[in-house]
């Protein structure tokens, strides 16, 4: 049987944080072993929020790139898509937003949550930010999406919208699927959720002692002021890191026992999640700063997986051009080109 197709991505907001990696990075990589892998560098996304900071959109690219390659992501087996290149996005979107009611897009959580966390007047971008996803998922006619929760309307969406489109012009698209990542959401050092805008992330990139400075200013139990006193582990995001990224197993298991007791410091337990996160980080850094170091590299490898999907891109919008009864734009140049006029329209 032939492998599925996955299609997710990420919009390049630059640098990925540790969060990223146990959330979703780590999933993408071993999804390449069983699926066949298109990966989205979704930079017109970027824009629905922010069409004006453009001018760090390259630079962001390259560092995101850098860190997927670090954590595995294999050019050799998957598809990297660069977004903007291909206008097949754009032109699908416009095709899909036939089919999508304004009060539909008005409704999405996402939508509502994004205009009263950046207190901003929507551009018509971000009300259609989600056509636009539906349309890089359903170019590829992608059967699966990995994505993190917040992102199934999203993906309800697209499947809403391949459904219409396949009762109204005949079977063309799957009804792609939503894939949630098993990995528990990491904690921001602000036990915050981790975001890059929020300042409380630990970066792939990040040196030995930007990670000490920022675990040895970590959020811990706020009830605790003195040592002795007794702890709370639960809630507490130094444990919740113990317990992704420490390998001793027995090590947290006798903090923990003698934090609850009141019998070691914050600074113990910290001073070894220093250690702990600095030898897990190791190898991605190392990886990290040679592709960084070659930025050919990098572009050559956004440069070929999009020249791949671009085939597929262009297939699939002539499809949708001929179910939706538009020009089929390749017989339309060769009949112009052969003056055949007369047989354009019919
Ligand atoms: N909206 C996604 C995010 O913010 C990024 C994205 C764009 C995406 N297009 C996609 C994810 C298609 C999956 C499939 O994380």
């Amino acid at each position: 049987m032939s492998k599925k197709r996955i299609l997710t991505g990420h919009r390049p907001t630059g640098p990925r944080h540790i969060g990223h990696l146990v959330g979703t990075l780590e999933n993408w990589k071993s999804l390449q072993d069983t699926h066949e892998c298109f990966f989205l560098v979704a930079d017109l996304h970027v824009l629905t929020t922010g069409h004006a900071q453009s001018e760090r959109i390259q630079d962001n690219i390259l560092n995101m790139l850098a860190d997927w390659l670090a954590t595995g992501i294999d050019p050799s087996r998957s598809t990297i898509v660069l977004q903007s290149i291909i206008p097949e996005h754009a032109q699908l979107s416009l095709l899909f937003s036939m089919l999508t009611t304004v009060a539909r897009l008005e409704r999405m959580p996402t939508y509502k949550e994004q205009i009263k966390e950046l207190n901003l007047q929507p551009s018509l971008g971000l009300l259609t930010y989600p056509v636009l996803q539906a349309a890089d998922i359903l170019l590829y006619k992608a059967q699966v999406v990995p994505v993190g929760e917040d992102q199934l309307p999203h993906i309800e969406l697209a499947r809403e919208i391949a459904r219409r489109f396949n009762q109204t012009y005949g079977e063309l698209f799957p009804e792609p699927e939503a894939l949630l990542s098993k990995a528990a959401r990491l904690p921001g050092v602000d036990n915050r959720t981790m975001h890059t805008s929020y300042g409380n992330a630990i970066y792939l990139r990040d040196t030995e002692e930007e990670v000490e400075r920022k675990v040895m200013a970590m959020y811990t139990d706020p009830t605790r002021i003195h040592a002795a006193d007794l702890g709370h582990v639960d809630g507490n995001p130094v444990f919740a890191y113990h317990d992704i990224f420490n390998p001793d197993k027995d090590q947290v298991e006798d903090f923990k026992i003698r934090y609850r007791k009141g019998k070691v410091g914050d600074v113990e337990v910290k001073r070894c999640l220093v250690d702990v996160l600095n030898t897990y980080l190791a190898p991605f850094r190392e990886r990290r700063a040679e592709y960084i170091a070659q930025p050919k590299i990098l572009l050559e490898v956004l440069f070929s997986g999009t020249v791949k999907a671009k085939f597929i891109a262009q297939q699939t919008l002539e499809e949708v051009h001929q179910k939706m009864g538009l020009l089929h734009s390749q017989s339309f140049s060769e009949k112009v080109l052969a003056n055949n006029i007369s047989g354009i329209f019919c």
